[in-house]
């Protein structure tokens, strides 16, 4: 007999779909539209941060829930931009980016068979997340082409079992903003059921068209029933330092340290150094980051929609949704290897955002945290691939 080694826990869920394409990519030398991680420059201020950091030997462990440098740091900008303010000592537990902040804090909170709320299309680390803490899971749509959710449907969600609400905004994969209405009502379900809102706000600062960011922890009463989760990862374009952290009342904080502890002890030291300096930028920063991120997305969304695919505009974040059903294809995993394969332009499949493959069959997300050049040179492999079968 084969002894099963793997446990019944890994095998409920799939390698990430966004990272094999990635993988593909590389094999046909395409252009990389699926992961969303940028091809230009971290900013050069920051990286000399890391290096004195090194050089000044923050080499060692840090404390483990975060250094108190980069801790002010995240309450200083918590307050300013946010409108929240928190203690540093006890509220913030600094992480490996805010994957790791995301799971640490789901395992603190969630027992083996309580209910978390998940908008859907979401980002795929959320299902995974949901069964590594033995959650289960309850799928709420959000509905084209506004992403908007059905109020009545949300409400009938919440009951005696629901621990947790996963929110993300600006969202991934759609670009929904969520408006403060939207977050009221769901911050007004929180309250009325007792539950935690477990908050994703990592593209706070990409936002177009007079987007308007809101941070659910900061509506009244709902700063104790929040987890805010954030990271350095796209706000300053380095994805790859892996630090991110997760902002909570003192008694949800001690939780979620203790399961941060034993996960990874703690997040690269040098880099958080060098992360409090990001935070403290000059704050026509992030303007600047916004504004360049429309133009990319406007360059993106041109040559999408001269290529047919249907565009549903994003209001934040880098991603574009997009609709291909009417190309003819079988499914949306068929389109995206050929995509790739034969067009030279890596994308993700839209049924991996979804609980159910099959409410995404006819959708695909393109990224665009690149390079102009590299998203023209994307544009001009789309109009020469034939979309239509
Ligand atoms: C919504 C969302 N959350 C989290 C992450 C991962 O962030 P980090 O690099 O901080 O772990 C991503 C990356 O694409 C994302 O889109």
């Amino acid at each position: 007999m084969v002894k099963i080694f793997s446990s019944i826990r890994a095998s409920k869920f799939t390698e990430s779909v966004i990272r094999e394409m990635t993988r593909i990519c590389l094999k046909h030398q395409g252009v990389n539209l699926a992961q969303g991680f940028p091809d230009f420059p971290a900013p050069l201020e920051i990286k000399e941060a890391a290096i004195q950091a090194i050089q000044k030997d923050f080499n060692q462990y840090a404390i483990t829930w975060g250094t108190p440098s980069l801790r002010q740091a995240i309450a200083e900008k918590f307050a300013w931009y946010n409108g929240v303010t928190i203690d540093p000592e006890t509220e913030i537990t600094v992480c490996c980016g805010s994957t790791e902040a995301m799971i640490s804090s789901l395992m603190a909170i969630v027992n083996p068979g309580e209910e978390v709320i998940v908008f859907e299309p979401f980002y795929e680390n959320y299902g995974p997340d949901t069964i590594l803490c033995g959650a289960r899971p309850k799928f709420i749509t959000l509905h084209e082409p506004d992403w908007h959710f059905d109020e009545e449907k949300l409400s009938r969600a919440f009951t005696n079992q629901t621990k947790a609400i996963i929110l993300n905004t600006p969202n991934n994969p759609t670009g929904k903003v969520f408006s403060l209405e939207e977050l009221q009502f769901i911050a007004d379900l929180c309250l009325k059921w007792g539950v935690i809102a477990v908050t994703d706000e990592i593209y706070e600062h990409i936002l177009y068209d007079g987007a308007k960011h809101i941070s659910i922890a900061s509506l009244p009463g709902m700063q104790d029933q929040t987890i805010t989760i954030n990271s350095i990862s796209k706000t300053y374009s380095l994805t790859g330092w892996r630090v991110g952290w997760a902002i909570a009342s003192a008694p949800l904080t001690s939780s979620i340290r203790k399961v941060h502890d034993f996960l990874t002890v703690g997040a690269p030291h040098p880099l958080q150094e060098a992360a409090a300096t990001a935070l403290r930028v000059d704050r026509e920063y992030y303007g600047t980051l916004a504004r360049q991120y429309q133009e990319r997305r406007d360059v993106l969304a041109q040559g999408l929609e001269e290529t047919g695919f249907k565009v549903f505009q994003p209001r934040g974040a880098y991603y574009i949704m997009t609709e291909i059903g009417h190309f003819g294809y079988s499914d949306d995993v068929a389109f995206a290897r050929l995509l790739v394969e034969k067009g030279g332009v890596a994308t993700v499949p839209g049924s991996s955002f979804y609980s159910s493959p099959s409410l995404g069959k006819t959708k695909i997300r393109f990224c665009f945290p690149k390079k102009m050049e590299t998203l023209q040179q994307a544009a001009e492999k789309l109009k020469k691939f034939k979309a239509v079968k």
